[in-house]
């Protein structure tokens, strides 16, 4: 199935930074989060901190045990081919 995902550049990740539109890249993949938004724990706001940007330094912050791969597995859009800037 993975060979069929598309992959996603900066420039399309940014796009993708509001509520009703809301995509984050956590490692490699980057997740549409718009329907997980109003189920996460933490909160809306807390989550669209990382809207449309490498999530990956903020979310470890708070929850580096949490298992967003197989959480959000269904939200997968697809792995990122851009530069990751904001990684630890
Ligand atoms: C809880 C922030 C992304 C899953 C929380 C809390 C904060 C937070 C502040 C509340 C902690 C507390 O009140 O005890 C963030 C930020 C994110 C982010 C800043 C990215 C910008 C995500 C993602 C997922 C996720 C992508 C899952 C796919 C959870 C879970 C909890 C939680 C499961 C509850 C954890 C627990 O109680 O052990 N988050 N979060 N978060 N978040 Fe996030």
């Amino acid at each position: 199935a993975s060979a069929t995902l598309p992959f996603v550049d900066h420039e399309e990740l940014v796009k993708h930074d509001k509520t009703t539109d809301c995509w984050i890249l956590l490692y490699n993949n980057v997740y549409d989060v718009t329907s997980y938004l109003e189920y996460h724990p933490g909160g809306v706001d807390e989550l669209m901190r990382g809207a449309g940007t490498d999530a990956s330094e903020l979310f470890n912050e708070y929850h580096m045990w949490v298992n967003y791969n197989s959480m959000l597995k269904s939200c997968l859009v697809g792995p990122f081919t851009g530069n990751r800037t904001k990684l630890p």
